[in-house]
């Protein structure tokens, strides 16, 4: 397969690209957007499989990442790569003028450039400041979350976006710690989560209390949710939308609105004739997620915990 892409001389590998293109059932004259464009792998894929009048839209809210995907795939003059984020997609298309789209793709998440990035401070494998904002201009960092934010703020936080069980010690630990100093690293805040969670679980813990610093950085759920508000009203009929998600909160936001888009009826089921007048906009084209191939992850370990799923505009 990475002989029938074309190469775009980066380190990030995009995951199920095969199938995320598969899905797309990409359209030669068609309208495709990538909203989590990041390095362009998949954008890359797209984009070969257009005519010079298709067009390509990618946004990302990361600059650095931005600047290399054009260097990359950013020539062509039927593609635009825009710095915002995938929420503010009907502006977006209103600004080139575009009304719909036939294809949304979003690739959630974090890419490698980001993850292994120390100045990011996305990792706690590298030592760096605590920032973890996708955008460099993000209105709020990691530093000012451990920094000020309340004990059952740090707790709630890491219950639900890190679905981690030691939430209420790790910020107790962590309030206790910062009012002695300021906790302005990744390696401080791992000392500190080290005095309170047993060397056994400690990289686990890292990863989810890393990630749910994250979640909360980049108001990761709530852009998630209000863009499945709306993809409807400018997927043409017919249009694809295709999500890759690599944790189980966002998989399942993706797939409850996914079934509630696809549904006749959303009235209680005890009512016995249907008020509610709600007609199904999408048809669901994976009734189970699609998952990378062992051979995938083998190549990529950062695909093994990929979920894609699509859905048609009826
Ligand atoms: C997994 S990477 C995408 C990689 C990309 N598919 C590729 O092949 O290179 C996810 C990207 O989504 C971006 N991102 C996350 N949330 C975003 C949002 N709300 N709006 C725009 N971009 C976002 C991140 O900055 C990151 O670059």
């Amino acid at each position: 397969m990475a002989s029938k892409w074309p190469s775009n001389k980066l380190t990030h590998i995009p995951v199920l690209l095969k199938e995320t293109v598969d899905y797309l059932n990409i359209k030669r004259d068609g309208i495709y957007l990538d909203g989590t464009v990041g390095l362009g792998g998949h954008a890359a894929a797209i984009l070969s499989l257009l005519s010079e009048n298709g067009t390509l839209v990618g946004i990302d809210l990361d600059e650095e990442a931005l600047t290399r995907c054009k260097e990359s795939i950013g020539a062509a003059s039927n593609c635009h790569l825009i710095s915002d984020t995938f929420s503010n997609i009907p502006s977006i298309l209103e600004t080139l003028n575009l009304s719909q789209i036939d294809g949304l793709l979003l690739d959630l998440g974090i890419s490698s450039l980001q993850l292994d990035s120390p100045k990011r401070g996305f990792s706690y494998r590298f030592n760096g400041p605590l920032h973890m904002g996708f955008s460099m201009t993000s209105s709020i960092t990691a530093n000012e979350i451990i920094n000020t934010w309340s004990e059952s703020e740090l707790r709630k936080i890491i219950k639900k976006y890190g679905e981690d069980r030691m939430a209420g010690s790790v910020a107790k630990t962590i309030v206790q710690q910062r009012s002695k100093s300021a906790i302005d690293t990744t390696t401080q805040l791992r000392k500190v989560i080290s005095t309170v969670v047993p060397p056994r679980y400690l990289n686990k813990s890292l990863s989810r209390i890393f990630q749910a610093l994250r979640i909360s950085v980049n108001s990761e759920l709530d852009a998630l949710t209000e863009v499945l508000k709306n993809f409807m009203n400018y997927l043409k009929p017919g249009g694809r939308m295709v999500t890759i998600s690599y944790h189980s909160l966002e998989d399942r936001i993706v797939k409850q609105a996914f079934r509630g888009h696809a549904k006749e009826c959303i009235c209680p089921p005890k009512l016995p004739i249907c008020q509610c007048d709600h007609k199904a906009t999408v048809k669901i084209l994976t009734s189970h997620p699609i998952i990378p191939s062992e051979d995938e992850i083998n190549t990529n370990s950062r695909s093994r915990s990929a979920k894609l799923r699509a859905v048609e505009r009826l």
